[in-house]
């Protein structure tokens, strides 16, 4: 490619990015509040949202639908009838109080990518996927939408509820689909050449390392759990100190334990992000704390050890205090490597814009974990202010995001070479 074509691409990747960032930024306006930006599972902001993502589809030629489980898909079709397809894509479901690019960022990054095509084809699909929920938020479960797409979608999910009552299969009843339909999100085996993934790093090595963007080699498996402990309820003035089951300390001590386990273990990250106390009273003895305990690390039989001690430490704190307890296993999920194959891709594209491209493991959970059972998986990493993500103050740059766009155009067209649809 001689300079002035290259500096061509670069303007009008440039001017892509810059779109995308105010794209991300306007989705941001969709929140279940008033201040910040929440969108979980479903919830009525998700409208809007797709509104918006399915004219952006539109608009860059693509046809949209929305699946049984609240994915949003723009298909953009091959240069030749019966083709495979390659999956872009990322959530557009966030945590309380988020920040604007988690899951978002990598939505808009492949709309944009197919854009910077101007309509050229390609021997295979491509297909931008929306992920409708990836946090977990709503019904402590995540991957709800990438399970439904891999054909692992848990049923018995479907009685689970959320804060107010409503079990799973309403909420998709309320959002006008149909929950006898989740068997056809399922993309059959082998249609899909490969799955993408553009997200933000959420962490800090590619800006102290001074890299735009990385390559994901693998992702850390994650253990999410709920423990109770029940105590007995009485007055605060009255019963005696000695003799109360109260379970509020139980549950702190053991959120302690874990914050100090995590510490001692390289690379083991062990949090307590929830805890609900009842009857959350000033005057009352509590009787009954739950509390979440999310456990993650790159080497599998490293995490399931983790568990096991903090759970052991849980019986003994319970038992040592007189207390009732109980563990619910959220999520289970091992760590998992991303393909060689399609990492290599990826790594001509970045070749190909003369961008590094270092490899990391990513700590945090993301639908490529999901999409790697059933495709060929690789995940492309843009650098964020700080390393900052689940909080809002987020950032990144537009010069990042016009590399992004790049690599993942020149992704596909790399990966167009190597294939016949
Ligand atoms: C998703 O962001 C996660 O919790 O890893
Ligand atoms: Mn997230
Ligand atoms: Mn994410």
């Amino acid at each position: 490619m001689t300079t002035s074509i290259k500096q061509a691409d670069r303007d009008v990747a440039g001017g892509l990015a810059e779109e995308a960032v105010e794209r991300c930024v306007a989705l941001a306006n969709h929140s279940e509040t008033s201040i910040g930006l929440t969108r979980t599972y479903l919830s009525e902001p998700m409208k809007s949202v797709h509104r918006d993502v399915g004219a952006w589809m539109r608009e860059a030629g693509m046809e949209v639908r929305v699946d049984a489980v609240g994915n949003i898909i723009g298909h953009y079709s091959a240069d030749r009838p019966d083709a495979k397809k390659v999956m872009i894509g990322s959530h557009l479901d966030t945590v309380h109080n988020a920040g604007m690019y988690d899951g978002i960022l990598g939505v808009v990054i492949g709309i944009e990518a197919i854009k910077s095509l101007n309509g050229a084809r390609l021997p295979f699909a491509v297909e931008i996927v929306g992920f409708s929920e990836e946090e977990g938020v709503r019904f402590s479960s995540p991957f709800l939408g990438s399970t439904a797409i891999a054909g692992t979608f848990d049923d018995s999910l479907l009685a689970r509820t959320d804060a107010q009552g409503r079990t799973l299969s309403q909420a998709i009843g309320d959002f006008g689909l149909n929950v006898d339909d989740i068997g056809k999100c399922v993309c059959p085996a082998g249609e899909l050449l490969a799955y993408l993934e553009p997200h933000i790093e959420q962490g800090p090595v590619l800006e102290t390392e001074n890299n735009s963007l990385g390559i994901v080699s693998a992702i850390a498996g994650q253990t999410r759990m709920l423990v109770t402990f029940s105590g007995e309820a009485g007055h605060a003035g009255t019963v005696p100190m000695r003799t109360r089951i109260d379970a509020l300390p139980a549950a702190c001590e053991l959120a302690l334990y874990v914050e100090r386990y995590g510490r001692c273990i390289t690379d083991l990250f062990a949090t307590v992000g929830q805890m609900t106390v009842e009857p959350n009273v000033s005057n009352v003895i509590p009787n009954l704390v739950r509390l979440s305990i999310d456990i993650r690390h790159p080497d599998d039989e490293t995490r399931r050890v983790a568990v096991t001690q903090i759970l052991m430490h849980a019986n003994s704190i319970a038992e040592r205090r007189k207390a009732r307890f109980a563990i619910e296993n959220r999520s289970d999920r091992g760590a998992v490597a991303m393909n060689q194959g399609i990492s290599d891709v990826l790594k001509k594209a970045m070749q190909g814009e003369e961008l590094p491209a270092p490899e990391l493991v990513s700590g945090a959970g993301h639908d490529a974990m999901i999409m790697a059972h059933i495709a060929p998986t690789a995940m492309l990493f843009v650098r964020c202010k700080g390393g900052v993500s689940h909080h809002p103050d987020e950032s990144v740059s537009i010069p990042d995001v016009a590399d992004a766009i790049r690599v993942t155009a020149g992704f596909l067209k790399t990966f167009s070479t190597s294939t016949k649809g």
